[in-house]
């Protein structure tokens, strides 16, 4: 198993672990799990952190009006702490990230300044801030605002001296022959993207697919620390990427690993301590 190398990851079991080892779900803290990886052993890291935005709002879901509550891990706990939880969650990113990885992160505006501002604490080199545009955003039911469309990706490379890996042929020919903008219309998950659960800020494939072919190459480790229902190890999957995603839900790492079982072909059995789970097919689709 590639990744159980330091020590301490090795007391650690994978709740879930494809059978060629390229695809590997921990439950846990991301930031205790960030610190059981060997330094400077990561690639590219997707980040999309909690928002800390449940705090008793309501949003708009299906024309319907519903409560803000995303789950216990969303809860605001005051501009200090949440702060000091960037720094601390971002500052073991940093560790494990190779000298030219890179790191996006996403979040709305509850979250991205506190993130932008430990990135420039913590000495990353900012390389780009995208606005994923969202295209059929819900409506705003209080019409008090403008209707928030919007979300902000931070990317960033592990420090000043990096060299950072840019697949800019690829982004060029992916928008048409032009060079791609900063800007990315992308709608919001299609309804196939969630045929095996919901969860509450699941992002769309199409964005994930961007940003692992835009920095990283095929056979690589793709991070995400906040897996969620396993967006991103899907997009590394399907491109070719070696995968390991951390979430403190059970729930929500079982979405993954369904997801990755549709996609793989490797059959859902259970993982830790079970026996070796049976190919049905491919063990990953081509880039598209
Ligand atoms: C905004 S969601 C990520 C959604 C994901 N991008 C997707 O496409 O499904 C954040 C996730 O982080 C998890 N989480 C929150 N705090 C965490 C922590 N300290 N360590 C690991 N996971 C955490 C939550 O359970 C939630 O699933």
């Amino acid at each position: 198993m590639y990744i159980l190398r330091a020590p301490r990851a090795a007391e650690r079991q994978p709740h879930f672990q494809s059978e060629a080892g390229d695809f590997t779900l921990f439950h846990g803290d991301c930031r205790e799990v960030l610190g059981e990886l060997p330094p400077g052993s990561v690639d590219l890291i997707f980040a999309d952190p909690p928002y800390f935005l449940s705090n008793g709002g309501v949003t708009c879901q299906s024309g319907r009006m519903v409560s803000v509550d995303k789950g216990a891990w969303d809860v605001s706990r005051g501009v200090e702490e949440n702060h000091a939880f960037n720094r601390e969650w971002l500052a073991a990113c940093q560790r494990v990230l190779s000298p030219n990885g890179t790191i996006f992160v996403s979040g709305t505006r509850h979250v991205i300044f506190s993130v932008g501002f430990a990135l420039q604490q913590l000495g990353f080199k900012v390389l780009n801030d995208i606005t994923w545009y969202k295209v059929t955003p819900p409506p705003n039911l209080s019409c008090r605002y403008f209707t928030h469309a919007t979300e902000t990706i931070l990317w960033a490379a592990r420090d000043s001296r990096s060299r950072h890996h840019f697949a800019y042929d690829r982004m060029k020919q992916d928008n048409g022959g032009k060079q791609m903008q900063s800007l990315w219309s992308i709608v919001p998950p299609l309804k196939a993207e969630k045929r095996f659960g919901k969860h509450p800020t699941q992002k769309p494939l199409a964005l994930l697919e961007r940003i692992v072919l835009a920095a990283s190459d095929p056979g690589q480790l793709v991070v995400d620390p906040f897996s969620g229902s396993g967006t991103t190890g899907v997009a590394a999957a399907r491109l070719g990427r070696r995968y390991l995603g951390v979430d403190l839900e059970p729930e929500y790492l079982e979405l993954a690993r369904s997801r990755y079982a549709d996609l793989s072909g490797e059959r859902s059995t259970p993982t830790v301590g079970a026996p070796a789970t049976e190919r049905r097919g491919p063990a990953r689709v081509q880039p598209r």
